[in-house]
C-alpha cells in the first residue's frame, strides 16, 4: 500500500463533513477517518469522517486500480482522497447527512496510517462498558456525541472569558503547588524532593489566592481552572474537576447573582435556549421545607406541605401515639398517583425505613376516601382536604423526626412525580442563607458547611459564640435541575472577625498560624468587601450537552475508584524516586 511520510503533496483543501453542494465540480484533497466500507463489487462507497462530519467518496471500475486499492481498507484507517466533488442524484441523496445531497468521487488515495481490528464498536449510543471506552479513550472519542460535547465545552470556555472580559474581569492563574485550601474534602499532597518530609497540597479551589488578589487590589477576578478534591466520587464528581471561579470587590449577593444570570444567558444561548432571569431566590430553610433538599429540581412542581397541625386533634392509634416523640407529619401529593403500583408504594416503604421514618402512610379517593396503615375516617378527611389532593392523585405522609421526614419526602418526590415534559426544560434557583456551621459525625466537631472564609450574616454575630449552630451565612447555592452547579459566599474581610471564625472552629493559635497565618496577616492591610463564587464547569457543560454523568464532558476523566484506565494512574514509582523524596512505603501498603 501507498504510506506516506511527509504531507507535502498532501494538503488538506475542505474537512470532509464541511462539503455541500457549492462544492460540486471543486477538486478537493480530503484527510480523515475511514467511518464504514460498503463494497459492491463494480463500486465500493466509503464513508470519510474527520472532525466536521462524514462524506461519501465513490471508488468505481473507472480506475481499477483505485478500486483494487480501496477494496483492501480497513474501518479506522486514516487516508488522504483527492476527487471531484458530484452531485448524488435525487434518488441517492441522504438527507440526515448535511453532506447527503453530495459525493466525491476519488481519483487518488493514500494510506497514513492502518488501524487494527477495534476493539469496540463505535456506534452511537454507545453499547461498550465504561471500562473499555476509558482503557481506548482516543477511539471512544472518536464518536459524534464526544466530539460534540467537548466541542461545546470549548464553546462554554470561550463564552464565558469572552463575557467576563466584557464584565471588566481579569484572568489569573493562581498555583497548583500550595498550601491546603479546605473546601471540606481531603487534600492531594505532592511531596516535596527539596524540602524532605514536607508536601505541597494541590488546591480543592483557589479560595486563598482569588481573596488575596482582591486585597491586592485586582478588584475583579476570574478563573478557568481545575481544582483537586480527594472525595467519595460519582457522576457528578471527579477528583480533578473545572470550575469558573470568580471574585469580586466592593461586592455583594445580588452582584454576583446578576452577574452569574447574565453569564447563564449567554451559555445556554450556545444550545439554543432563552432562559428567563432573574432566578428564584429561595432561603435555604424555606427550601428544605418545601423540597426536602437544598438542591432541588424546580421543574418537579410538587412541594411538601405540613400536616403537623393535624397531630393535636387526631384519633387514629398511631397517629396518637406517635405524639409522645414530638414527630412532624408532612407530605406530598403524588399528581396521578392513586394508580402507582403497590410494589412501588412498597418499596417507598423501605426507602423510609432506611432512613429512619418508621410511618410512611398514603392516601387515595378511589371511591371513599383510603389509607394504608388504617387511619379513622376523620383523620383521612381531614388530611386529604387539606392536602388539595384530586381523586387520582396520591397523598404520601411521613411521620416521625424532621430531617428524616424532610429527606424522605424530597426523595420521592423526585422519584414518583415524573418531570418529563415540564417546561422551561432548566429551572434555576439561587439557595441563600445556608448555616454558616454543620455539626460533623465523622470529626466530632463543628465544620464550615461552605468554608470558613464565608461571612456570618450580620443579625447573627451575636450568636457566634453562644449557638453557632444557628448561626445563618452569606452563603448561596446556585441550583439548576437538581444539581449544584455553583456556590460562593460574601466573604469575611476583617481579620479579627477572621480569626474568631477559626477559633470556633476550635483551630488553638498555632494551628491558625501554621494554616492561615498569612491570609490573616494579608487582611490586616486594607482589604476590600468583597464576594465570589465558583460554578462546577463540568456540571454545567453536562447539563449542556443533555448527558448525565461529568464523564461524557470532560476528555480523560477518572473511574469511581479514582483511576485513570487509560495511562493506568496512579501507579507505583521506582525506589530511585521514592529515596529521592525521602518516602518509605509500609511493606503492607506494598503487597495491595
Ligand atoms: P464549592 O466547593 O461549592 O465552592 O465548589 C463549587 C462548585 O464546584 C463543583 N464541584 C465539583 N464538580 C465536579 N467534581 C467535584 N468533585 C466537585 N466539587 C465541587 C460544584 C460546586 O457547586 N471556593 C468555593 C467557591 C467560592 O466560595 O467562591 C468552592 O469551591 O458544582
Amino acid at each position: 500500500m501507498n504510506r506516506v511520510n511527509s504531507l507535502s503533496s498532501w494538503k488538506r483543501t475542505h474537512y470532509a463533513g464541511s462539503l455541500r453542494r457549492e462544492n460540486i465540480g471543486e477538486k478537493v484533497t480530503l484527510c480523515g477517518w475511514i467511518q464504514r466500507l460498503r463494497d459492491l463489487g463494480q463500486l465500493l462507497f466509503l464513508d470519510l469522517r474527520d472532525r466536521e462530519g462524514i462524506v461519501q467518496v465513490v471508488f468505481s471500475q473507472e480506475s481499477p486500480e483505485l478500486l483494487n486499492r480501496a477494496k483492501q481498507l480497513r474501518p479506522e484507517s486514516v487516508i488522504g482522497v483527492r476527487g471531484t466533488v458530484r452531485s448524488r442524484g435525487e434518488k441517492a441523496v441522504n438527507p440526515q447527512l448535511p453532506t447527503g445531497e453530495i459525493e466525491v468521487a476519488a481519483e487518488e488515495l493514500i494510506v497514513f496510517s492502518e488501524a487494527r481490528v477495534l476493539p469496540f464498536q463505535l456506534n452511537e449510543p454507545v453499547s461498550a462498558s465504561e471500562e473499555l471506552r476509558f482503557r481506548y479513550r482516543y477511539l471512544d472519542l472518536r464518536r459524534p456525541s464526544m466530539q460534540r460535547n467537548l466541542r461545546l465545552r470549548h464553546e462554554a470556555a470561550l463564552q464565558t472569558r469572552l463575557y467576563l472580559h466584557r464584565q471588566g474581569f481579569l484572568e489569573i492563574e493562581t498555583p497548583f503547588l500550595t498550601k491546603s485550601t479546605p473546601e471540606g474534602a481531603r487534600d492531594y499532597l505532592v511531596p516535596s524532593r527539596i524540602h524532605k518530609g514536607r508536601f505541597y497540597a494541590l488546591p480543592q479551589s483557589p479560595q486563598l489566592f482569588k481573596q488575596t488578589l482582591m486585597i491586592a487590589g485586582f478588584d475583579r477576578y476570574f478563573q478557568i481552572v481545575r481544582c483537586f478534591r480527594d472525595e467519595d466520587l460519582r457522576a457528578d464528581r471527579q477528583p480533578e474537576f473545572t470550575q469558573i471561579d470568580i471574585e469580586m470587590s466592593f461586592a455583594d449577593e445580588e452582584d454576583i447573582f446578576s452577574l452569574v444570570e447574565g453569564l447563564m444567558v449567554e451559555l445556554f444561548a450556545l444550545i439554543g435556549e432563552k432562559i428567563s432571569i432573574p432566578f428564584v431566590r429561595l432561603n435555604y430553610e424555606e427550601c428544605l421545607e418545601k423540597y426536602g433538599t437544598d438542591k432541588p429540581d424546580l421543574r418537579n412542581k410538587v412541594t411538601i406541605t405540613d400536616f403537623s397541625s393535624l397531630l393535636e386533634r387526631a384519633s387514629s392509634p398511631l397517629l396518637k401515639t406517635a405524639r409522645e416523640e414530638n414527630p412532624v407529619l408532612k407530605g406530598i401529593v403524588i399528581p396521578q398517583g392513586a394508580g402507582l403500583s403497590r410494589s412501588q408504594l412498597e418499596k417507598s416503604q423501605q426507602k423510609a425505613r432506611t432512613k429512619g421514618v418508621r410511618n410512611l402512610i398514603w392516601i387515595k379517593a378511589e371511591g371513599e376516601i383510603k389509607s394504608s396503615p388504617r387511619l379513622e375516617r376523620d383523620d383521612n378527611l381531614a388530611l386529604w382536604e387539606k392536602s388539595g389532593a384530586s381523586s387520582e392523585d396520591l397523598l404520601l405522609l411521613c411521620l416521625g423526626r424532621r430531617e428524616a421526614v424532610l429527606e424522605v419526602l424530597g426523595e420521592l418526590r423526585i422519584e414518583l412525580a415524573s418531570v418529563a415534559d415540564s417546561w422551561p426544560p432548566f429551572t434555576f434557583a439561587w439557595i441563600r442563607e445556608f448555616p454558616l456551621f454543620e455539626w460533623s459525625e465523622e470529626e466530632k466537631k463543628i465544620v464550615s458547611v461552605h468554608h470558613p472564609f464565608t461571612s456570618p450574616h450580620p443579625e447573627d454575630l451575636d450568636l457566634l459564640e453562644k449557638e453557632p449552630l444557628k448561626v445563618r451565612a452569606r452563603a448561596y447555592d446556585l441550583v439548576l435541575n437538581g444539581y449544584e452547579i455553583g456556590g460562593g459566599s460574601v466573604r469575611i474581610h476583617d481579620r479579627d472577625l477572621q480569626h474568631r471564625i477559626f477559633k470556633i472552629l476550635n483551630l488553638n493559635e498555632q494551628e491558625i498560624e501554621e494554616k492561615f497565618g498569612f491570609f490573616l496577616e494579608a487582611l490586616s492591610y486594607g482589604t476590600p468587601p468583597h464576594a465570589g463564587i465558583a460554578l462546577g464547569f463540568d456540571r454545567l457543560v453536562m447539563l449542556l450537552a443533555g448527558e448525565n454523568s461529568i464523564r461524557e464532558v470532560i476528555p480523560f476523566p477518572k473511574t469511581t475508584s479514582a483511576l485513570c484506565l487509560l495511562t493506568g494512574s496512579p501507579s507505583p514509582v521506582s525506589p530511585a524516586q521514592l529515596e529521592e523524596l525521602g518516602i518509605d512505603i509500609r511493606k503492607e501498603e506494598k503487597k495491595k
